[in-house]
C-alpha cells in the first residue's frame, strides 16, 4: 500500500551526499534502481535525478516491519528512507559520485509501488526507440536523458543571463498568428469564432520581431517554440525551439560579434571548452566549391577539386557529356584509401546514387603508380596524369569523381565526403569547428512552384551592389545573410533585413507576389515600415540542435522531452487524433469522405 508523505521531509537528493556528510542523519527519496537481498542484509540502489546512492537495510538495525518492507522492494518502487550516512563497508565504487559512502536505513516508507517496467531504466539503453518513446515518462528517468534535459535547462538559463547582460529584452510573440514565410508548410488551427478561417502556428517569430524593432525595443530575444510541417530528420522536428533575436541599428559585424561571445560563454560554462574568436568565415560560394555544402564540417579535409578544365577534351563521355550540358566534373581524394575493397567502393557508388548521382567514377592509385579505375580505359596516359596531378593524387590514394550539374555534383560529393569521414572515423565529437557562412544566394529556384523562392526569407537584404539585379538576374543576387555552422550542422541563421519599402516591394515582385498579394499577406509589416523603421538585423539558433551538439547526441529527439517520430506523431499520446463530430461542427469543418475511409472512421 502506498504511504503518504506525512511527517516526512526530504533533506537532500541521493547523489548530493559525500564523505563530508558521514555521521549525518538524512532523508532521501527516489526510485529503487536495484534491490539485492543477501538474507539478513539488503542492498538497495536508490535513484533520483542527481544519481544513485546505496542504502543498507540490516536486520536488527532497522525494526522488523521496516526490514519486511525492504524485502518487498522491486525496481521502480518509490521510497523514502531515513538513516545515517556512513563510510561504505565494501569496496569504494569509483563509478558513483556517492561511491565512498552508504546510508544505513532506520526507517523506510514505500510511497508507491511499480509494475515491472517494459524496459530497464538504465544509462545506454539498448531498447528500441519506438518502445522508449511510447513510455517516454520512463525513458526520461534514464540518466542519459536526464543529463541532456538538465543541460538544456542550464543552457537556457545561461542564454537568458547573457542576453540580459547585453541589454536584450525577452518578449513573447503570439502562437496563434498568421502564416510566416520561412518556406515550410504551416500548421493551421481552425477558428471557432470565425468559421472557415485559420490561424497559423508560427514557423518563427520573424515578422513580430521585426515589428518590435519598429516599436523601438532595439534588442529583443526569445526562446520561442516554432512549428513547421516538413519532413522530419534527425535534426528536424515539427515543433522545435529557437533562440531568436533581433537588433536595431547594427550591421553584420555587431550581430556576429555578440553571438560569438554568446557561444563562447556557453561552450566554456557547459563543456569547459575554449572557443577562439573571431570565428572563421567563408562565403557560400567558397563553401560549395570546397566542401559541396553550405554547412561544411571543418573537422577534416577531403576538399572538392574542380577538374572540369582538366578533363575538358578527354575521351570519357560521362565527363565531357556533363560539361557540354553546362555542368562540372569534380572529385575528392580519399588519401590512403587506394586499396579500399571493391565492395566498399560499390557501397560508395550506391551512396552517391542515393543523392542523385548517375554514377561515381573512381581511380585508385596503386603503390607502383599504376591505376585501378572505372574509366581509365577511356583516357590517355597524359590525360590521367593531368587528372591525378589536379587531384594531388599520390600512390595509395583513392580518387572519386562526380560529373553532373553543379547542384548534383555539390550534393553528391558533399555528402560522400561526410560518409567517408564517418566510415574512416574522422569525426571527433570533442572538437568544435565553428564557421560563419556569408553571401548566400538571395533566391533559389523552386521546381515545384516554378518560380524563385527566398533562400532565407523575403525580408533579407540583398547585397547593395546586387540590388539592381533583383528584377533582371535574380539568380545572381547575393543576400546579406549569415548562417552559423558547427561541425557540419546549421546551428542558426539570420540576416540584415530590408528596411526600405521600395526594396521590399522589389523583393516581393521578384518572388512573384503581386502588390495586392504582398499587401494581403504582409500589409501590416509594409505599413509599419511607413512610420519610421530602424535598420535592423537578427538571427535565430535551433536551440535543440545546439543542445544536441553540446550533449554529443546524434538526434534532437534525445534533447527534447517529448519529441515526435518521423510521421510527426507522438507515440505516447497518439497525437494527432480524430476529434468528435461536435467539435468539427463547431469549427465548421467537414472531413472529406476519402480521408474518412483512409482513417477507418471519423470522430471518436
Ligand atoms: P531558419 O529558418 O534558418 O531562420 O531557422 C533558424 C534555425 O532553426 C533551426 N531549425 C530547426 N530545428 C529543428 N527542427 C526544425 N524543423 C528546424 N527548422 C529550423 C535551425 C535553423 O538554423 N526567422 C529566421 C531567423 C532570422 O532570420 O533571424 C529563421 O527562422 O538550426
Ligand atoms: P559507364 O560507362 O556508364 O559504365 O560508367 C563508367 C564509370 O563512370 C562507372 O564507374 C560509373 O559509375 C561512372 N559514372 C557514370 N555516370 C557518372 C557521373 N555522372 N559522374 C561520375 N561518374 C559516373
Amino acid at each position: 500500500m502506498a504511504e503518504s508523505m506525512k511527517g516526512l521531509k526530504r533533506t537532500c537528493r541521493c547523489a548530493e551526499l559525500r564523505e563530508d556528510n558521514i555521521g549525518e542523519v538524512v532523508t532521501v527519496m527516489g526510485w529503487v534502481q536495484k534491490q539485492r537481498n543477501k538474507g539478513s542484509i539488503i542492498f538497495v540502489d536508490l535513484r533520483d535525478r542527481s544519481g544513485i546512492l546505496q542504502i543498507i537495510f540490516e536486520e536488527g538495525e532497522i525494526h522488523a516491519e521496516g526490514f519486511a518492507k525492504a524485502e518487498r522492494l522491486r525496481s521502480e518502487f518509490v521510497i523514502a528512507v531515513t538513516g545515517k550516512v556512513v563510510k561504505r563497508s565494501g569496496a569504494v565504487n569509483e563509478n558513483l559520485k556517492t561511491g565512498a559512502i552508504e546510508v544505513r536505513a532506520d526507517s523506510i516508507h514505500i510511497l508507491s509501488e511499480s509494475e515491472t517496467p517494459p524496459f530497464p531504466i538504465e544509462a545506454g539503453s539498448k531498447t528500441k526507440e519506438e518502445l522508449r518513446l511510447k513510455y517516454r515518462y520512463l525513458d526520461l528517468r534514464r540518466p542519459d536523458l536526464q543529463n541532456n534535459l538538465i543541460m538544456r535547462s542550464r543552457v537556457a538559463g545561461l542564454i537568458r543571463q547573457f542576453m540580459a547582460e547585453e541589454g536584450f529584452l525577452e518578449i513573447e510573440t503570439p502562437m496563434l498568428t498568421k502564416s510566416t514565410p520561412e518556406g515550410a508548410r504551416d500548421y493551421l488551427v481552425p477558428s471557432r469564432v470565425h468559421p472557415g478561417n485559420f490561424y497559423a502556428l508560427p514557423q518563427s517569430p520573424q515578422i513580430f520581431k521585426q515589428l518590435l524593432m519598429c516599436s523601438g525595443y532595439d534588442r529583443y530575444f526569445q526562446i520561442a517554440r516554432c512549428f513547421r510541417d516538413e519532413d522530419l530528420r534527425a535534426d528536424r522536428q515539427p515543433e522545435f525551439t529557437q533562440v531568436d533575436m533581433e537588433l536595431s541599428f547594427v550591421d553584420e559585424e555587431e550581430v556576429m560579434e555578440v553571438n560569438e561571445r554568446l557561444l563562447q560563454r556557453i561552450f566554456k560554462e557547459i563543456l569547459d571548452v575554449d572557443i577562439e574568436l573571431p570565428m572563421r568565415r567563408m562565403t557560400w560560394q567558397e563553401a560549395m566549391d570546397r566542401f559541396g555544402s553550405d554547412k561544411p564540417d571543418l573537422r577534416f579535409g577531403m576538399e572538392l577539386h574542380d577538374v572540369s578544365d582538366v578533363v575538358k577534351g578527354c575521351g570519357f563521355g560521362v565527363f565531357t557529356g556533363a560539361l557540354e550540358q553546362g555542368g562540372s566534373v569534380r572529385g575528392i581524394n580519399a588519401q590512403g584509401q587506394g586499396n579500399m575493397p571493391r565492395k566498399k567502393i560499390d557501397a560508395l557508388v550506391q551512396y552517391a546514387k542515393d543523392f542523385g548521382a548517375k554514377g561515381l567514377a573512381y581511380l585508385a592509385i596503386n603503390e607502383d603508380g599504376t591505376c585501378k579505375s572505372s574509366f581509365a580505359k577511356f583516357m590517355t596516359q597524359e590525360e590521367l596524369d593531368a587528372l591525378i596531378q589536379a587531384m594531388e593524387g599520390k600512390p595509395g590514394d583513392l580518387l572519386l569523381f562526380a560529373a553532373d550539374t553543379n547542384k548534383v555534383v555539390y550534393d553528391v560529393l558533399g555528402n560522400l565526403r561526410l560518409e567517408l569521414a564517418r566510415n574512416l572515423d574522422l569525426l571527433d565529437k570533442n572538437e568544435y569547428q565553428f564557421l560563419w557562412i556569408t553571401e548566400f544566394p538571395e533566391f533559389e529556384y523552386s521546381e515545384e512552384q516554378e518560380r524563385y523562392v527566398a533562400m532565407h526569407h523575403p525580408f533579407t537584404m540583398p547585397m547593395e551592389e546586387d540590388i539592381p539585379l533583383l528584377m533582371t538576374h535574380p539568380e545572381k543576387v547575393r543576400a546579406r545573410a549569415y548562417d552559423i555552422v558547427l561541425n557540419g550542422t546549421e546551428l542558426g541563421g539570420g540576416s540584415i533585413r530590408i528596411h526600405q519599402n521600395d526594396v521590399q516591394e522589389a523583393m516581393f515582385e521578384a518572388l512573384g507576389f503581386t502588390p495586392e498579394k504582398a499587401q494581403e499577406q504582409f500589409g501590416f509589416l509594409l505599413d509599419a515600415f511607413r512610420y519610421g523603421v530602424p535598420p535592423h538585423a537578427g538571427l535565430a539558433y535551433g536551440f535543440d540542435r545546439l543542445i544536441m551538439l553540446l550533449a554529443k547526441q546524434d538526434s534532437i529527439r534525445d534533447v527534447i522531452a517529448f519529441p515526435k517520430v518521423k510521421d510527426a506523431s507522438c507515440l505516447m499520446t497518439d497525437a494527432p487524433n480524430a476529434v468528435n463530430d461536435k467539435q468539427l461542427e463547431e469549427l465548421g469543418l467537414n472531413i472529406s469522405a476519402a480521408v474518412q475511409t483512409e482513417n477507418g472512421e471519423s470522430g471518436v
